[in-house]
């Protein structure tokens, strides 16, 4: 696909996403509180998980206007998850998405606040929706979201991640890391995406398998930027994991062997986006393109 008209495409996904961001976040009482949220969720970012949830439900000719509160609810849990992720007590990093981390533009009580109030924000929405269209499809999404934020999911993985820093873990281990810190919230935006645009079952479960193989391969790349990139270019600190004695794919197997794996699983993903036809183009050009991202 063209380049121009691929970038057009997503910057209107972006602009669509942020609109609606910004409606949800509009500033109240106590300002202090949605202006450290504000910081950080408009400081940038790639917005992949709520463009996966509009595409998904786009593929069999869903509306993204039924699934946008879902996809602003998986970006706020996601920046959540950041901000706590930045803190001293957990990889203490001092950039994000190009700008001071959150506990460094505000302070450590704030972030902490900031970053529940996302996450309690994403529910709010969820349940708002839930209740005021009564159907099946929206309750199913919220269930979806709920299970991949918390403990089955990246909450898990995050917990197994900060207990192995220092550690020698092995292949099941780091698996399950990514799987849960990362691949559960890519997961959960093309199912949640899926079911309200109409997917069966069956459809659903593929999207499962895209989405673990994209979110496993989403993880090997970060390990690899965070050993090749700069900060300029990626927005937050190089050498993060080294620092924090963490074991990843690239220090496991090696940068090419690394590499060529993440092809691997984006490549069977793709075979599966390929197997819905038409609409999937989008999509498919968009997990292309994952791959050979520089941030
Ligand atoms: C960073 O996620 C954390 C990981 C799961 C690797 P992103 O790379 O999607 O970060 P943003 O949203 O673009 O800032
Ligand atoms: C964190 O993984 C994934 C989250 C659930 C936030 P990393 O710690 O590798 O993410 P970055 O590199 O700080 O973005
Ligand atoms: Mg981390
Ligand atoms: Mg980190
Ligand atoms: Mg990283």
């Amino acid at each position: 696909m063209d380049n121009i008209i691929f970038e057009k495409k997503i910057n209107q996904y972006i602009d669509y996403i942020n609109n609606r961001l910004s409606e949800i976040l509009s500033i109240e009482y106590p300002e202090k509180i949605y202006e450290a949220m504000r910081y950080s969720v408009f400081a940038g970012g790639k917005r992949l998980r709520p463009i996966l949830t509009l595409m998904s439900c786009e593929m069999l000719g869903g509306s993204k206007e039924e699934a946008v509160d879902f996809a602003c609810s998986l970006e706020m849990i996601h920046t959540y998850s950041l901000i706590h992720d930045d803190l001293p007590a957990m990889d203490n990093d001092d950039f994000r998405r190009g700008a001071p981390t959150c506990h460094k533009k505000f302070d450590e009580a704030t972030a902490i606040l900031a970053g529940d109030a996302l996450l309690n924000k994403a529910y709010e929405i969820m349940v708002d929706n839930v209740i005021l269209k009564r159907k099946k499809k929206f309750q199913k999404a919220m269930k979806y979201i709920s299970d991949a934020a918390g403990v089955k999911g990246m909450i898990g993985g995050q917990v197994i991640d900060v207990m192995s820093e220092g550690k020698k873990i092995d292949l099941d281990i780091l698996l399950y890391i990514h799987k849960h810190k990362t691949a559960a919230l890519i997961i959960a935006p093309l199912k949640a995406g899926g079911i309200i645009g109409g997917m069966s079952d069956e459809e659903i479960k593929l999207m499962e398998k895209v989405g673990e193989n994209i979110g496993i391969a989403f993880q090997i790349k970060d390990d690899i930027l965070d050993v090749t990139s700069t900060t300029e270019i990626l927005g937050k600190p190089v050498f993060s994991d080294k620092r924090n004695d963490k074991i990843t794919y690239v220090t496991m197997f090696g940068i090419e062997k690394a590499e060529k794996d993440l092809k691997i699983l984006t490549d069977e993903a793709l075979e599966i986006i390929d197997g819905f036809g038409e609409r999937s183009e989008f999509l498919y050009e968009y997990i292309k393109r994952l791959v050979s991202r520089v941030k």
